[in-house]
């Protein structure tokens, strides 16, 4: 039986999942999205070409694979367009391998002016979000008021559940929020129109994915985010929107939980933040700034500078605990090139206790204290070594420390954004 995986975020999103799924489709025929919107970014480098990509799944460059998008995606028909004729005019053929869930839930442009007045309203409280207009879009799903992707099929009912969505939404947006309203014909005319251009997209999603699996096609679950901003389990409340655990491909995608095989954690070799919210390995000083500068973060989708901080134990066995991770992909281990010491958060100091796993809410988290073991650095670099025996000894020994404090195997280590920057200990699917 073909094995299917699932692959999540260990952090706080941007651990590098794009380059990974990227890499997998070398064995995958199927890659599926299952959470989030085009809030989630995965710049990919193929060669000379570099590519955002927020919606689709990465697994989209390889002319062979077929990409999903689930029913618990929130999908926005302009980022989704968008994204499809940028990648059309690169030569990247998308229609006829990209099939979209009826059941999705339609991001509309309310959404996003609801998003960003509420920011704005809420000032130095704000969760930072990326101003997508996710949270308005998985709130009107859960209300049972959202419009779904197949509603796009039919413009007069469309209509008409547009004209009582918008009759709430600019309300709040009028008298609560202080924001201009939309116009209710623009809205549908333009959502009508990029639906002319979805339709041949839709499909029976969780139909396509039982079939692919019968015919023993191995699939790739993306997640987006990361497990540390999923909903229920996450920083909350400065979290996303929807569950970004493993767990949550199943619903999301509509395949069985006994469809998800096994679980690929991705974990960066330090820590980043983007938003608001707790942080406990958080540096303010020159090795934040190295972190930042010579790990390129700043966001995929909103060029914002993300927050840097050293490796996180307690915050990973968070993760592997919700997540049931069985293997780990350590990314962007050549950032920590040429430190002289490479710390590790071992555990948290709580008043006078001593946690070794991230307590729940902003608020717990942001009473925790890091406390740290230090390892010599290495001053070799790292970057695109594909061999374990080719790593500095000080490297592997701080894979080794990771892997150790986690009590899960490290699966494969990247060493730069190609694909081919990657050391493989235990191939994912085999
Ligand atoms: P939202 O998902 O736009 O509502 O943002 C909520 C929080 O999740 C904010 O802190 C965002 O910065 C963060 N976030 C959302 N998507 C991503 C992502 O793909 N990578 C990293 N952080 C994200």
């Amino acid at each position: 039986m073909a094995k299917n995986v699932v692959i999540i975020g260990t952090q706080w999103g941007d651990e590098g999942k794009g380059k990974v799924v990227d890499w997998l489709t070398d064995t995958a025929r199927g890659v599926v999205r299952f959470q989030g919107g085009h809030n989630a970014g995965h710049t990919l480098v193929i060669g000379e070409r570099r590519q955002v990509l927020r919606l689709i799944p990465s697994g989209i460059l390889r002319t062979d694979i077929h990409c999903y998008i689930g029913s618990g995606v929130v999908v926005s028909p302009t980022a989704l367009l968008q994204e499809i004729d940028e990648l059309e005019t690169a030569g990247v053929p998308v229609r006829g391998r990209l099939h979209l869930s009826e059941a999705a839930t339609l991001l509309l442009p309310c959404h996003v002016a609801l998003d960003q007045a509420r920011e704005r309203r809420r000032g130095a409280g704000a969760i930072g979000t990326t101003g997508r207009g996710i949270g308005p879009a998985y709130e009107d799903r859960a209300a049972r008021r959202g419009l779904r992707v197949a509603d796009l099929l039919d413009p007069a009912h469309f209509r008409a559940r547009l004209d009582e969505l918008l009759e709430l939404h600019n309300f709040t947006l009028q008298h609560f929020l202080q924001a201009p309203p939309l116009d209710v014909q623009q809205v549908a005319d333009e959502a009508l129109a990029l639906g002319e251009r979805i339709g041949p997209m839709l499909a029976d999603v969780p139909a396509m994915l039982a079939a692919a699996m019968k015919r023993g096609e191995p699939l790739l679950f993306e997640g987006a985010q990361g497990a540390l901003l999923d909903i229920d389990h996450g920083t909350y409340p400065f979290v996303t929107s929807s569950n970004c655990l493993a767990g949550a491909a199943s619903a999301g995608a509509g395949v069985g939980p006994q469809a998800l095989h096994s679980v690929l954690g991705i974990v960066k070799a330090y820590t980043t933040r983007v938003g608001a919210g707790p942080f406990p390995t958080e540096l303010h000083d020159e090795t934040g700034r190295h972190l930042a500068n010579v790990g390129k973060e700043f966001g995929s989708v909103t060029g914002r500078a993300r927050r840097c901080g050293w490796f996180d134990a307690p915050a990973l066995a968070r993760s592997i605990q919700l997540n049931g991770v069985n293997g780990l992909v350590v990314t962007k281990l050549d950032v920590l090139d040429g430190l002289p010491t490479v710390r590790l958060c071992t555990a948290y100091r709580r008043g006078g206790e001593t946690l070794d796993i991230l307590p729940f809410g902003a608020e717990a988290v942001a009473a925790c204290e890091p406390v740290y073991e230090d390892m010599p650095g290495w001053s070799e670099s790292t970057v695109g070594v594909r061999e374990w025996s080719a790593l500095p000894v000080n490297a592997r020994r701080y894979l080794e420390r990771i892997a150790e404090l986690a009590g899960v195997p490290v699966d494969l280590v990247s060493t730069g954004p190609e694909r081919d920057e990657t050391i493989v200990l235990r191939h994912p699917f085999h």
